[in-house]
């Protein structure tokens, strides 16, 4: 059972610096990314207007409206972050890095990951023995990590939390987070719990979906309820800047089709690199701090969105089928701003157990188990999963073999 408020988040001043903000881009009726749903539920199926905004003070890229966060985390949470064999990868790096870098020469260091879902990172530290606790509100999620022995605590983390990790536990060295941050409305307070939370030569590491590749790619699918905000350096830079801490360095990554990891400290603790600036300056090169700058973002939505919409239109015309192949949160977004429905796909094939049997949010397009698309394999498979390109490739060349085509969006709508 659900008992959860449909209450939505509805602001009219910057969630950062209290700015007034107007939306520049309205997607429409929006589902939730990971509502994925039984027929009994789609009548009273969950839709928030999802419109967007660019801060003209402080440059956070932000949602107008968003559902309340215990509606989309809850221990109902679709997303388990080990189904990606990329990301096991990815999440290991990331470890060694902190490790090596940051953690090799502290006696009994001590790491605090919030958002730490399965433990798909946390588990890299725990093996090592190493001190550790991750901060994770869905709580069917939260238990895969806790089966496996990963400290996890089921909550959202917030200053009144970090106040009592302190006292439980003491400082951090360092604060982790992965494609969280920007999942939280009240980011303030989460730096606030920071600010407490970490010794004074304590490093903060984390990464999100970068604005910058957002806007070069087109790849508006990031948008969606659970992304309150896409960062740049400069709004992440504000952010901080508020609470005396400060950016030192910023690194680029390949993970979610363009993503940024942030380095951050209290002010004054180490040298900033120059990473930093040379990352602004591009910042302010290709528009990200200018709300005018969005608008050609916005007629190139709605360009893809069309040569989408065409293209799987005239593959239904010549009487061939097409599947979804991966029912990611992102797909959602794609799915329900270009008007993709159930004549369009058959079914979309996923590896999640929780989602197959399910309707995908909004559309109600059927989701199946991906062992069944070999032995259906549609004449084209439209890549929702995209930023797992490698692994899918990989894994599926006999599709492509048997003279399967796939379909994807990005960087633009292509047959490939
Ligand atoms: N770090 C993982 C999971 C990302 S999904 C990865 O990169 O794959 C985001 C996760 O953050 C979800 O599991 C969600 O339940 C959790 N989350 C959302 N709000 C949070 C908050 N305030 N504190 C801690 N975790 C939160
Ligand atoms: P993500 O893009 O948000 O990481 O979502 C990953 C989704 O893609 C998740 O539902 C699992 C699914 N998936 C597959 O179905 N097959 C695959 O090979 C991979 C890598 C992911
Ligand atoms: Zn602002």
């Amino acid at each position: 059972m659900n008992h959860h408020s449909n209450q939505i988040i509805r602001i009219s001043c910057c969630h950062i610096c209290g700015y007034n903000i107007d939306s520049f881009m309205n997607f429409g009726r929006m589902p939730i990314a990971n509502g994925f749903l039984k027929k009994e539920k789609f009548n009273s199926e969950y839709f928030f207007d999802m419109q967007v905004a660019l801060c003209d003070n402080c440059k956070m890229f932000q949602l107008i409206n968003q559902p309340e966060p215990k509606q989309m985390f809850n221990e109902n949470y679709a997303f388990f972050s080990g189904t990606s064999k990329l990301m096991v990868n990815h999440f290991k790096d990331f470890s060694n890095h902190v490790i090596d870098d940051y953690l090799k020469d502290k006696d009994n260091p001590f790491v605090v990951e919030i958002g730490s879902n399965d433990g798909i990172m946390l588990k890299n530290f725990a093996q090592k023995g190493i001190r550790h606790l991750g901060i994770e509100p869905s709580a069917n999620v939260a238990q895969v990590a806790i089966d496996q022995g990963i400290n996890t605590t089921v909550e959202f983390f917030d200053k009144s939390l970090a106040e009592r990790i302190v006292s439980e536990h003491g400082q951090a060295d360092a604060y982790i987070a992965a494609n969280v941050m920007c999942h939280i409305p009240n980011i303030n307070s989460i730096v606030e719990g920071i600010k407490v939370l970490l010794k004074s030569d304590g490093i903060v590491i984390f990464e999100d979906p970068y604005l910058g590749n957002v806007i070069e790619k087109t790849t508006y699918d990031q948008i969606y309820d659970e992304h309150t905000f896409l960062f740049s350096i400069h709004s992440i830079q504000y952010l901080f800047n508020q609470y005396g801490m400060e950016v030192i360095d910023v690194e680029p990554q390949e993970s979610h089709g363009g993503s940024m990891r942030y380095f951050i400290t209290h002010k004054g603790k180490k040298s900033v690199h120059n990473t930093v600036s040379n990352q602004l300056e591009y910042e302010v090169n290709i528009g990200l701090t200018k709300v005018d700058s969005f608008s050609q973002f916005k007629e190139n939505c709605e360009k893809y969105r069309t040569n989408l919409l065409a293209l799987l239109n005239d593959i239904k015309n010549e009487g061939k089928t097409i599947a979804g192949y991966a029912a990611t949160s992102k797909s959602t977004t794609i799915i329900n701003y270009c008007g993709i429905t159930a004549d369009h796909l058959d079914c979309i094939y996923d590896t999640t157990p929780i989602k197959q049997g399910k309707f995908s949010p909004g559309a109600h397009i059927p989701v199946k188990p991906h062992n069944e698309f070999k032995d259906n394999y549609p004449d084209y498979a439209l890549l929702f999963g995209y930023n797992h390109e490698k692994e899918i490739m990989a894994k599926e060349q006999e599709f492509v073999k048997q003279g399967g085509k796939w379909i994807t969006y990005v960087p633009e709508v292509k047959i490939i």
